[in-house]
This record gives C-alpha cells, sequence and structure tokens, in this order.
C-alpha cells in the first residue's frame, strides 16, 4: 500500500514553488490533494495534470469565508487527514521603511493564514480521528536577517502557534508541526531571473554549499503527513543546508 494512501490533505500555496512540489510528493506517495491558492491559471493546470488525485479552488488564505468553503470541497475528495500551511509573502524593507499597512498585509497572509486554516480544518481533523497540520515557517523562524522585521516576524509566530496548536489537538490525535526550509530554489528566492549556480553563490560558506530544492522540503512534509511521524508533534523540522547549525569559517583549519 502506498505511504499516503487514503490520506486527503489541503495544501495552500499549492500552485506554484514548494507547494506545487509537495503537492506532487504527496500525490506521487498515494494522497489526494486540494491545491488552494489566488494564483487561479497554475493551480487548475496542476490539478487537470494530476487527474483524479486533485483538485484546485481560489483560496486567499487571510480570508475566513474561503476556509469555510474549502474544508467541505476538500472532503468531497474523502476524510481530510492533512493540512498544509504553505503560503506565504516575502517583503524586505528595514524597520523605518515598513509602514504598518505592509506590516500587517504580512501578517494577514503569512500568521493570520496559518491560524485561519488551523481554526477552520479543526472539526473535520476532530472528526475524523485525528491528522497533521505542517505550518510551513522559514530559517527566518529560527534566526532573522536585517530587512525581515515583518516577515520574520510571522515566520517565528508561526513556530509558535504550531506549538499552541500542538497542546490544543494533541488528545484528538492531532499532530502540529512546523518546516523550516532555508534557501530554496522558488520564485520567492529569484528563480525567475536567477540561475541555480547563481543562487548557489549565496551558500558557498553553509555546511551543504548550494541552494535548496522544492521537494527536499516537500520529503519533510510527506513524512509528517505520514503515520511513520505519529510520535511527533510541536517540533521544528529542518531542511536548510545545515544554516542554523553555523557557517564554515575559512580563516579555520577545515577538511
Ligand atoms: N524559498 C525560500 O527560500 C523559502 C525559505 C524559507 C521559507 N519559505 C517558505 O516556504 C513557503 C513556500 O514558499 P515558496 O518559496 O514556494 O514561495 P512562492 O512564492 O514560490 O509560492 C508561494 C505560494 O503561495 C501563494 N500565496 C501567496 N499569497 C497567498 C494567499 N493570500 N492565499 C493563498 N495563497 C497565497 C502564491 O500564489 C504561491 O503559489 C512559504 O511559507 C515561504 O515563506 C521559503
Amino acid at each position: 500500500m502506498a505511504r499516503l494512501s487514503g490520506k486527503v490533505a489541503v495544501v495552500t500555496g499549492g500552485a506554484r514553488g514548494m507547494g506545487e512540489a509537495t503537492v506532487r510528493l504527496l500525490v506521487e506517495h498515494g494522497a489526494r490533494v486540494l491545491i488552494a491558492d489566488v494564483l487561479d491559471a497554475p493551480g487548475q493546470a496542476l490539478a487537470d495534470e494530476l487527474g483524479d488525485s486533485a483538485l484546485y479552488t481560489h483560496l486567499d488564505v487571510s480570508s475566513e469565508s474561503d476556509w469555510q468553503a474549502a474544508i467541505p470541497l476538500a472532503e468531497t475528495l474523502g476524510p481530510l487527514s492533512v493540512l498544509v500551511n504553505n503560503a506565504a509573502i516575502i517583503f524586505q524593507k528595514t524597520i523605518v521603511d515598513t509602514t504598518v499597512d505592509d506590516f500587517m498585509k504580512i501578517v494577514s497572509v503569512n500568521q493570520l493564514g496559518v491560524f485561519l486554516g488551523m481554526q477552520a480544518a479543526f472539526p473535520a481533523l476532530r472528526d475524523n480521528g485525528g491528522g497533521s497540520i505542517i505550518n510551513v515557517s522559514s530559517i527566518d523562524g529560527l534566526q532573522s536577517k536585517n530587512s525581515l522585521v515583518a516577515y520574520s516576524s510571522t515566520k517565528w509566530a508561526v513556530r509558535g502557534m504550531t506549538k499552541a496548536a500542538a497542546m490544543e489537538m494533541g488528545k484528538f490525535n492531532i499532530r502540529v508541526n512546523s518546516v523550516h526550509p532555508g534557501g530554496i530554489y522558488t520564485a520567492m528566492h529569484g528563480s525567475d531571473f536567477m540561475s541555480r549556480e547563481d543562487a548557489d553563490q549565496f551558500y558557498q560558506n553553509h555546511a551543504l554549499p548550494r541552494v535548496g530544492l522544492p521537494r527536499e522540503v516537500a520529503a519533510l512534509t510527506a513524512f509528517l503527513a505520514s503515520d511513520e511521524a505519529t510520535y511527533s508533534t510541536g517540533a521544528e523540522f529542518i531542511a536548510d543546508g545545515g544554516w542554523s547549525a553555523g557557517l564554515v569559517n575559512d580563516s579555520l583549519p577545515q577538511l
């Protein structure tokens, strides 16, 4: 039997990038997936390509009413057991240049969106006997960088909300974990205009001296969605090429 057979998942931001890689991997392992995004054309095309295993819906993660419509639609594929809160937007400005409107826009998608997703999915997951919620945070939810005051605040919030939700939902056999990618070669990372070789250059002093690929993060999500991860909850799962471990120092001896 396939690793995820019988699982039904919602993947937000599933039309491209890491979300798309996650949709593809979950389906490869036997799951059926509702692709939820604001990018309707690529989202629908992906669902069409995957046939009976996927549906697409327009869902703005910051809209409570969109969430109320999406969960019953997902359940037309079968009993919901997995939610991947992957959608987010990047924003890079200093504290001085970040307006309140900028800040609240990032919070409404990256933070409120994850809260609304967990809140909307909970009754179905509980009534179906349990499941797995995977919240995509970031390396910037473990540390941060100049210019990321808004984005990073939401990624730390995702990490914190994950732990609160794990405490509340564990007794219903619902596991909640956060995934922390490092630099991954997607549109958010400039894949539209930057070659992979150029992207690799940013990571030359990392333990693994290259950019990461969407499928390398999707693999962690697939593990957390599966019954191989039944004793993992409230935890951080990192796929960052060693970024959070430290940086290679060229002035010190090395292999
Ligand atoms: N790429 C990286 O280097 C990197 C690093 C760390 C964490 N992340 C995180 O990984 C996740 C996926 O990022 P990615 O690199 O694939 O980015 P991406 O920009 O390629 O994809 C993000 C997807 O989210 C969708 N989206 C944006 N706003 C939305 C909304 N309001 N409602 C629904 N969908 C919306 C977009 O349309 C897009 O399909 C994000 O949570 C991001 O913060 C990315």
